[in-house]
Order: C-alpha cells, then structure tokens, then sequence
C-alpha cells in the first residue's frame, strides 16, 4: 500500500522503492509516531472533525499496535515509512475507518513531531546520563584529595596539582555540556503538528490542544519553518559533539596516564582487554573507544550540516536522511556516558609514582619565584634567579626537592630555611590558595559545593 499511489498511472518502480523507503531507520520512531497520532485523534474529535465513537475506535487500535511494537511482535511489512506501516496495520484492523487517522496532517508535520519528540526525550536520558557520570567523577576526586601530580600544559610538567583539581575540571566542562542540552531544550519542545505539510490546513484544528497533550511548551508559529528546519537537530547534535570532545580528551589522559611510560593509573582487567600475540599487553579500548566514536560523532554532525545547508524551504525528501547520523549521535553519546560511568570508579592509581613525577622537571620553580617577590624581589628579576637554578639544576640532571639552602644562597641571599619548604608539591599546592585554585582548602570546597549541587 502507498498512501499516494491514485495520482499515478504506473507502479512505483522495485529499486526506487527500495532506495526511498526508510522504514529500516524511522522504525526507531514507532512509539512517538503513534502518541502523536493518539494526540491528533482526539484533536479531532474534540473540534467534532471526526466523531468521538470513531476517534475511541481508532485509538483503542493505536494503543494496541504500540503495545506490540513494544514488545517486538508487530509485523512490519514492505511498508514505506513508520507512518505507512502504523496507519496499513490500523486498515488492516479497522478498515476505511482507519483513513480518518490522516486528516488534517503530512507526514511533513508528522516526522518532525516524531523527530522533536524523540530529541525532547534523548536530551533528558543524557541530562541525567551526565549527572551520574559526575558523580562518579565527584566520588573519585573526593576519595582522593591528597593525590599529587604533575600538571601539564603543553604536555610539559607545569606545577604540581592536585589529583582531585584535575578532575574536577572535568566536572566543570560536563556541567557546560549538561547546561547546553538544556538549554536547546526549550527549542526542541516547541510543536510543529498541525502544519500539515507546510502550509496549515482548512479544516477548523486545534493545535494548542496536540501540542498540551504530548507535553509542548509551545507551538510552532509559522507552518513553513515548523517543517522545514531541522536546526533543532544540528544544535543538539553540536551539543553532543562538544561533550563528546570532553570524553574524549578525558580518554586521551587515561590511555596515557595507563602507559609504561606516565605509569600514574591501572585500568581495571575488567575494562580492560589483551592482545592475541603479546601476552604482556593490556590494551585500554575502552578510551579509545570513546575517542574514535568522537571521529564518528563530528562526521555524522558535519553530515547534518551538509545535508540541510541547501535545501530551499519547506520540507524536502533529502531531510529524510537525518535521522540515521542523529540516532547515531545520541546513541554514541549514550553508549560513551553509560561505559565510562562503570569504567571510571574501577581505576586504580600509583599514588607514589604521580608524587614523583609532581616533582620532577623544576616543577616548583614558581614556588620559588613567588618566595622572592615575597621578599620583595621584583617578579621578572626573580624569575631570572629561578631560571639559573633551573639551568643549573638541568646540566647536574637533580631536582630542585634535593638543593641545599647553601647551593640556593648562590643565587640569591634572600633564600632562608624556609625556601627549601616551598619547593617540596606538598607545600606547592598547599599554597595555591587563590579562588579557583589547587590548594586542598580550595579543592574540598569545591567538593562540598559539588556535592551539593548533584544531590
Ligand atoms: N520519510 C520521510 C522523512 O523522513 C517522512 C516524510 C515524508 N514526506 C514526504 N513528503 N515524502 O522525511
């Protein structure tokens, strides 16, 4: 059955059929589909367009066939699309009554109701997915406040850090991805049915009452933009590859973290898999998992923006091809929160080794840059004292823990007993008490505050 075919004189040819239909992918739509039918139904008997008896009728049978969509037992045929298999099944059960189900309605209003209701409902899973992910990441911090390591930028050591600050700038950067989703929410929850199939209808609907039923905050105002965009899409799906360069770079610092080389953490072997030749190995997948499918997500979002960045308005077939690269963007986003939410508590780390590596590479040397200007050494002057020390230090191959306050007087006579407290990571951190810092006053409040805002 076509829902279109008396315009026509000929059968649609086998191979265009097959090249056009999309039931394979809007399948996922089904449950949607249907509560949008359900809604439009009793629209229509409420504005007496169809009769309440037949409007009872027809949903009685709509919520039969979601039920058995639910539960896997529905018999798609060689149907067209999700809205040609529900409403052919409907025939099939309730005859000519079943052609009262479309009135007033295109699938052009219909799939992008279907789209924003599915999207309304993934933003909502992932909102909550985040959160459990920072909790996760909350309980590891705040079991390991006194954690030292090495901070990086450029991939050098910096200054020592605190294991926990580390990962509290992740909890910063998920809050931002959350906020985001949120935030496209409210442009997402607005209703497109009843824009028929771009330009309204003549027939006396009700589009606020659809739009109260399935849960719209607003309706869309113009017909033509409720079918012809698919922006919606595009900022979610942007939303979602940010997070997921989040949780990606996130993976980039364990799978390194995990080598020979930094030696600061051990995946568990439940996470964890090996190699068919080399019994020594102990590969991480799972981060690198999460990194590669971020490759994937970007060019399913790069695919989004292709696809609509031509298209003349209203609704054109090519849009058909959203949905698959927008499934796929939610499902990795889904599959990546879900994976790292069980991986990340399993970690265990090599405290001693992080410890050392904090203080390797002159990784105090501000330390003792702002112990001078203490005294009243202007900053750049001391940072040239400092870089000799540094220099010196480089060409002997020691670490400025191990100096001597007399080896210290030899740059500068404003070195006293005190100094050689300064350059230990202990008292580094301990001192980075400005707001935002590393110090672990500042850290466990942010711990506490965390805590409360997760609750
Ligand atoms: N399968 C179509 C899509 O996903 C449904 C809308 C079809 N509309 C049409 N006028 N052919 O976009």
């Amino acid at each position: 059955m076509k829902l279109w075919d008396s315009r026509f004189k000929k059968k649609l040819d086998k191979e265009v059929e097959k090249f056009t239909f999309s039931l394979s992918v809007d399948k996922q739509l089904a449950r949607y589909d249907i509560s949008g039918s359900i809604a439009h139904i009793k629209m229509l008997a409420k504005t007496k367009i169809i009769k309440e008896k037949e409007a009872g009728r027809i949903i009685k049978n709509l919520e039969e066939i979601k039920e058995e969509i639910g539960e896997e037992k529905f018999i798609f045929k060689n149907d067209e699309d999700i809205h040609t298999a529900i409403e052919r099944s409907l025939t099939e059960r309730i005859g000519t009554l079943a052609e009262k189900l479309h009135t007033g309605r295109s699938r052009n209003d219909q799939i992008a109701l279907d789209e924003r209701l599915y999207t309304k409902e993934k933003i909502k899973e992932v909102v909550s997915q985040i959160t459990e992910f920072q909790k996760v990441i909350l309980a590891l911090a705040k079991r390991h406040q006194k954690v030292i390591m090495p901070g990086y930028t450029h991939l050098q050591h910096s200054q020592p850090v605190l294991f926990a600050h580390h990962l509290l700038a992740y909890l910063e950067m998920l809050e931002r991805d959350k906020n985001r989703l949120k935030d496209s929410y409210a442009r997402v929850n607005v209703s497109p049915l009843g824009a028929g199939a771009g330009v309204g209808t003549s027939l006396p609907i009700d589009r606020k009452f659809t739009a109260k039923i399935l849960g719209f905050e607003k309706i869309a105002e113009n017909s033509i933009d409720a079918v012809g965009d698919r922006d919606f899409l595009l900022e979610v799906g942007s939303a979602g590859s940010i997070l997921m360069m989040h949780l990606s770079r996130l993976s980039e610092e364990i799978i390194l973290w995990a080598t020979e080389e930094f030696g600061f953490l051990e995946i568990d072997d439940s996470f964890a898999t090996g190699s068919s030749l080399m019994p020594n190995k102990k590969n991480p997948d799972v981060p690198e998992l999460i990194r590669g499918k971020t490759a994937r997500i970007y060019g399913e979002l790069f695919g989004l923006f292709s696809l609509m960045k031509n298209l003349p308005l209203s609704y054109n077939r090519d849009m058909q091809e959203d949905k698959k690269g927008f499934f796929e963007i939610m499902e990795i986003v889904g599959s990546a929160l879900a994976i790292y939410t069980k991986f990340l508590p399993k970690v265990s780390l090599n405290q001693e080794r992080m410890k050392e590596m904090a203080e390797r590479g002159g990784t105090t040397a501000t330390d003792l840059v702002e112990y001078l200007v203490e005294k009243d050494i202007p900053f750049r002057e001391a940072h040239r004292i400092v870089g000799k020390i540094i220099r010196d230090l480089k060409d002997s191959k020691r670490i400025l823990k191990n100096l001597t306050l007399t080896e210290l007087k030899k740059f500068s006579d404003e070195f006293k007993k005190d100094a050689l407290e300064r350059v230990k990571a202990e008292s580094s951190v301990k001192n980075k008490t400005s707001f935002g810092g590393t110090s672990p006053k500042q850290v466990n409040q942010r711990i506490k505050n965390w805590e409360k805002r997760l609750k």
